[in-house]
This record gives C-alpha cells, structure tokens and sequence, in this order.
C-alpha cells in the first residue's frame, strides 16, 4: 500500500455554472504526487489553481473525474463521513483566504486540528508560532494581526498536526521576504523530517529552490 502514490488525480474536470452559464476552468487534469515529493504548481490568476487544489484536498467536488485517489483510498466513492475522517488523518490545508476562526486567539486557531482529533495542545503549538515568528502575539485574535501575522497562523494550523500531505494554497503570498524565507525553511524542515508530501501553489518562483518538481498551469491545463 505504502508505494501507492499520495494523490492520484487523472481526468479530473471541473466547471462552475453561475446564472445560467457554465464555466470550464479544469479540462481534464493528470496529477500524480508519489509519498514524500514536494511539488509546486505555478500559473496565472485564474487557470485554476485553487480550484484544483479545494479539489484534491476534498473540500470540493470535481463536475467530473476518471481517478481521484488520495493517500490509497478512493476519493470519490467516499462517504461523506469516511471523506471527513480521510481529510483529518492525512490532510493540512493552507486556504488562499486562511479561514481562521476570528473569535479565538491565534494560539488557539493552531490548536485547534489538535483538538477536533482530541489530541493534546502540546509543544507542538508553541514550536510552530515561534517557527513563524508569532510567540509574541499568538493571544490575539486573528482582527488584531496583520494580513502577514494571519497568514502565518494559517500556516502554522496546517502543520500542527505534522500531516502527511500539505495543500498550500499561495503560503506566502502576503509575506515579506524575510518571512517567506523563513515558511520556505520551515517546510523544508517538515518535508525532511516527516517525509511529507507538499503540494504547494504560489507565484514566487524562490520556493521552487526545495521542490522535487515544478508544475506549471494555464487556462486549466498542465503546461510544458
Ligand atoms: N465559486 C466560483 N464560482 C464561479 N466561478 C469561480 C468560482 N471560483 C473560481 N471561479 C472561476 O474559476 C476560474 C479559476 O479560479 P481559481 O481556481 O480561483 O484560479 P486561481 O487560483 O488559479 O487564481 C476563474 O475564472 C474564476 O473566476
Ligand atoms: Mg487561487
């Protein structure tokens, strides 16, 4: 089982229809991510990135697709709940928009993986805000940061959990560079240190330096 791919995404199209018109925006993805690589998928505004990505992190469903295997299991014949579980126990999820919970205090938004799998808010918590430079304000809620602070918890809440597949959605795309250095090096670290997988999405060709392979997207497509 362990030398089955982490993500297995062939055929996959997808396509919103919003008044009445139907929008293609992925026309029939291959993606093949083995256990342990670091990819990065870059492209324009709009091709389809986050898209695919809310796709293969089973936060949306494909209109269509032939395979979507994720870490062994078949995606798509899923229940609902099995789909939930599969997402906790393999997943970390890094949103373009963060979705950090804006009555908890940063600290507690990067616990919070920890506790929906009631596991324990141990070191674990403090490490990563102090690998992201946030020790001094990880009480404050996410209204009180920065767009960059926030964007650090986000990172932060995704690791905690030291998933075995990470969905970075532009990680550091409101990061100075001295920030976006320092996510760069933390998720090389976990890339080292847990075999995890990465799937990253981002515009700064920097974070392609610790990446396996560069993937790069236009106009929903896998482009040379
Ligand atoms: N919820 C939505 N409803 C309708 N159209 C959408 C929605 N989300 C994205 N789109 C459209 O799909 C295309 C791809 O968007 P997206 O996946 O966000 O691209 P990227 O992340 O590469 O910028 C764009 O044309 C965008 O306008
Ligand atoms: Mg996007």
């Amino acid at each position: 089982m362990t030398d089955d791919p982490m993500i297995e995404a062939r055929d996959v199209y997808h396509a919103y229809t919003h008044a009445g018109v139907t929008e293609p925006v992925l026309h029939g993805l291959e993606l093949v991510v083995r256990r342990g690589e670091f990819v990065v998928i870059m492209g324009p505004s709009g091709c389809g990135k986050t898209t695919l990505l809310n796709i293969l992190g089973l936060m949306a469903c494909p209109t269509r697709a032939g395979t979507l295997r994720l870490a062994g299991e078949d995606a798509l014949g899923l229940s609902d709940a099995a789909r939930t579980r599969l997402r906790r126990a393999t997943l970390g999820f890094v949103f373009q928009r963060f979705n950090l919970l804006p009555t908890i205090s940063a600290r507690q938004n990067v616990a919070l993986p920890l506790r929906i799998r009631g596991e324990a808010a141990d070191g674990r918590v403090a490490e990563l805000l102090e690998a992201v430079g946030l020790q001094d304000c990880a009480d404050k809620e996410p209204g009180r940061l920065s767009v960059g602070q926030q964007q650090r918890v986000a990172i932060a809440r995704a690791l905690v959990t030291r998933p075995a597949l990470l969905l970075a959605d532009e990680p550091t795309g409101n990061l100075d560079s001295a920030n976006a250095e320092a996510v760069l090096t933390l998720l090389t670290e976990f890339h080292r240190t847990w075999r995890q997988t990465i799937l990253l999405i981002t515009h700064n060709e920097h974070l392609t330096v610790a990446a396996d392979r560069v993937l790069r997207m236009c106009d929903g497509r896998f482009v040379e």
